[in-house]
């Protein structure tokens, strides 16, 4: 009897260095100790042996007992100290590491480029208007004094909506020089920029584009106040105050008269080749970019919004913004700024 309460014992002892969690301490106690465990069975059996034996069996079984209650407290504690003890290995850290620098999104290089044209006419007294990208024909087109045969209307160049009828998506920001004067009496000096859309595709031309349109109206607005917003203008956007402008007979239905604005080549500087003497490709060494499309806004124009052109007179220009980022940068096709691929996106 005694060897068979001593081998019990050091089996459980066994099991309990093996038990690793509580729920398994829990079992090793209900199996030895428990109702119907090991020690339970021997002291039911102790009715039987005579009363000399039944005395120090019997002691030896409770102390037994008593001694593995309590090493099942010391288990427990052991096994939650070397939990804490796994925890502080695994949740570590050293406070001194210097700590990772979120990576941060910054403004895509045409919004940061918009950013910087709006600040560059502010300056001049121009608020910024804004139009809807689906626009009307009527704006796009009819008050801009552009009549139903014109070319530009062509299914070529425009994309007209099938459902919506007489929508386009606008192919010039124009429309906005006619919003703007339907909402406010002169003087109105105003630049607006966003998205427009034809059907043209290549290196430097994409379905979507962005343009940037001013408008002054006012009592006296002339020319020589186009000419020298437009001179202005180059020389902070291509942060140059050597660029020249040139102004050349032109046509657009909306301005009388019309006209292209030429700037010197801000790679070349208006010499045609570059200091080590190498042909300038972007001007094909003429010295000279073609940037603009201005003029004094047409009578009929005025007339249109309900303006007297006998009273008031104004000038008007356009351009696209996204060759101008395209010659800052020195980047060769247009597409690269649509296609959203950070590496190209993240040198900005
Ligand atoms: N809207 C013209 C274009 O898209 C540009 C322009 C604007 C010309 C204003 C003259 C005056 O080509």
């Amino acid at each position: 009897m005694h060897t068979k309460i001593e081998s019990l014992k050091h089996q459980m002892l066994v099991d309990l260095k093996l038990a690793k969690s509580e729920t398994e301490v829990k079992d090793v106690e209900v199996r030895y100790l428990g109702r119907s465990g090991v020690f339970n069975d021997i002291l039911k059996g102790l009715k039987d042996l005579p009363d000399e034996q039944k005395r120090t069996i019997g002691k030896l079984a409770n102390e037994t007992k008593e001694e593995l209650e309590a090493d099942i407290v010391k288990r427990n504690a052991e096994i939650a100290n070397e939990m804490l003890g796994s925890l502080a290995d695994s949740e570590w850290m050293d406070v001194t590491v210097p700590g990772a620098v979120p990576t941060a999104g910054h403004r895509h290089p045409i919004t940061h480029f918009m950013d910087d044209i709006e600040a560059i006419f502010a300056k001049m007294g121009f608020a910024v208007a804004d139009g809807p990208e689906v626009e009307l024909e009527h704006y796009n087109f009819n008050m801009l004094n552009i009549p139903e045969d014109h070319p530009a209307r062509d299914m070529q160049d425009t994309f007209y909506l099938k459902d919506l009828k007489k929508h386009v998506l606008r192919t010039q920001t124009s429309p906005v020089q006619i919003r703007t004067m339907e909402k406010q009496d002169p003087p109105i000096r105003i630049v607006t920029m966003g998205k427009t859309f034809r059907k043209d595709s290549d290196a430097t031309h994409s379905p979507m584009f962005h343009q940037l349109e001013g408008l002054m109206v006012g009592k006296g607005v002339s020319m020589a106040n186009l000419k020298a917003v437009m001179a202005h203008a180059f020389q902070q956007i291509f942060e140059d105050p050597t660029i020249k402008t040139r102004f050349r007979v032109s046509f657009f239905p909306f301005v009388e008269p019309g006209m292209e604005v030429d700037c010197t080549c801000p790679i070349c500087r208006g010499n045609g080749k570059l200091p080590d003497g190498v042909p300038c490709r972007l001007c094909k060494q003429c010295g000279w970019l073609e940037v603009a499309g201005a003029g004094m806004v047409h009578p009929q124009v005025l007339k249109n919004v309900g303006y007297d052109p006998e009273k008031v007179s104004g000038f008007a220009f356009g351009f696209g913004l996204d060759r101008m980022v395209m010659i800052k940068h020195h980047i060769n096709h247009l597409r690269l700024f649509y296609e959203n691929d950070l590496r190209f996106i993240q040198q900005f």
